[in-house]
């Protein structure tokens, strides 16, 4: 897959930009606070509806604008496709594909694959369990569009049941209530588990591999799941209706502590996943340098996951990725980047690495 072109009318600091892509790399480059991370951020909106970055979208319309438009088109071997996302305070967000306005924004996800590294995630995905969910959330919604489907529909129900809870610890419902809603949770929960729980035993080899590659230790990366090791192959996962009674049995676990907390308690929206180092957690002991190959290791695993499941390599958007290497690793990303159909990368002016000759440079002038 690639993208060939790109137009922002607006978008953040872009008044209008119109942008042509190559396939292979691209290096976007350009002064601090010039857009670059701006336009890989765009490029996602095509994929994902939404912000990368988990803005908001009234934030990506410029100061003093009162809309932004993103357009795009991209390659996906057989043809070409086109993605509009525009939004505006008053009208809503809009989305077009080929030129037909979409019903929901939903179904936009997974036309368009991309895999996005910043040096911010980092810190963020590797210290919070939320921003690690999200991650997983936003790659496997890519593979398939049930599963974003499902997050909703869990989203919505566990909205309704907290607030039934925090009405039960009042004294102002009827406690029958809160077993509905259980079994309403535990049916789209107990899909996000088990696709959460596939997905992760699907990724943990190549986060594996590219993890040996990417350091200089001897140390194995690996990931756990709930605290405790992965399931060895997709057959040890549990049945759906297994993990349907887990869930089940989890709700019903402790029905006077969620009244007085007054919100679900356990369930997919506080399930954790997580990484290690020889089986520590990278997350508390890991070297900065070592957080930064787990997250490149894991966009390799990423991009090897979306490719299995689509059928076409994603487009991948490596933002500002040589400050966070030394020049060993730098040049190890680029010669694992040959293996895609498209990369785009951005440096400010002097990146640290041997970029190849091929590379289409674009320039963002002052
Ligand atoms: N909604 C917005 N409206 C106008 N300008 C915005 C908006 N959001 C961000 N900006 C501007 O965009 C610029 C930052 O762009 P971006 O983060 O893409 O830069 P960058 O080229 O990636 O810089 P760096 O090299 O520091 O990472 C800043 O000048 C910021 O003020
Ligand atoms: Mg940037």
């Amino acid at each position: 897959m690639r993208i060939c072109q790109i137009h922002l009318r607006p978008f953040r600091n872009f008044d209008h930009l119109d942008l042509d892509f190559g396939a292979g790399g691209v290096l976007i480059i350009g002064d601090n606070g010039r857009g670059k991370s701006n336009i890989l951020e765009a490029i996602s909106y095509l994929s994902l509806g939404k912000s990368i970055r988990g803005a908001r979208d009234q934030q990506a319309i410029p100061h003093h604008g009162t809309w932004f438009d993103i357009r795009g088109m991209w390659d996906d071997g057989q043809r070409q496709h086109q993605a509009r996302v525009f939004y505006s305070a008053e009208e809503g967000k809009r989305v077009f594909l080929d030129g037909a306005p979409l019903q929901r924004v939903s179904e936009l996800v997974s036309q368009f694959n991309t895999v996005h590294f910043s040096p911010e995630d980092v810190a963020l995905v590797l210290q919070f369990s939320a921003q690690r969910r999200r991650l997983l959330d936003i790659l496997i919604s890519q593979a398939y569009s049930s599963y974003l489907q499902n997050l909703q529909r869990y989203g919505r129900v566990l909205t309704q049941r907290n607030h039934l809870l925090r009405q039960l610890g009042q004294r102002r419902a009827d406690s029958a209530e809160a077993g509905v809603w259980a079994s309403q949770l535990a049916e789209p929960g107990a899909a996000i588990r088990r696709s959460r729980l596939e997905a992760l035993v699907e990724l943990a080899p190549t986060l594996k591999s590219s993890y040996s590659g990417f350091s200089t230790g001897r140390e194995q990366a690996g990931i756990i799941y709930q605290d405790a090791e992965l399931p060895a192959t997709l057959a040890a996962i549990p049945s759906t209706d297994e993990l349907r009674t887990t869930l089940l049995d989890q709700l019903h676990a402790d029905p006077v502590k969620e009244q007085r907390a007054g919100y679900t308690l356990a369930g997919p929206h506080r399930d954790s996943f997580g990484f290690t180092l020889d089986g520590e957690s990278a997350e508390t002991y890991g070297s900065q340098g070592q957080l930064k190959s787990i997250l490149l290791s894991w966009k390799m695993a990423e991009s090897r996951y979306l490719q299995t499941r689509s059928g076409h390599q994603p487009v991948v958007l490596f933002d500002d990725v040589f400050s966070e290497l030394d020049e060993m690793r730098a040049q190890q990303l680029l010669t694992l980047a040959e293996d895609f159909d498209q990369v785009i990368l951005t440096a400010p002016r002097n990146p640290g690495a041997e970029i190849p000759a091929h590379y289409q440079r674009i320039e963002l002038s002052n």
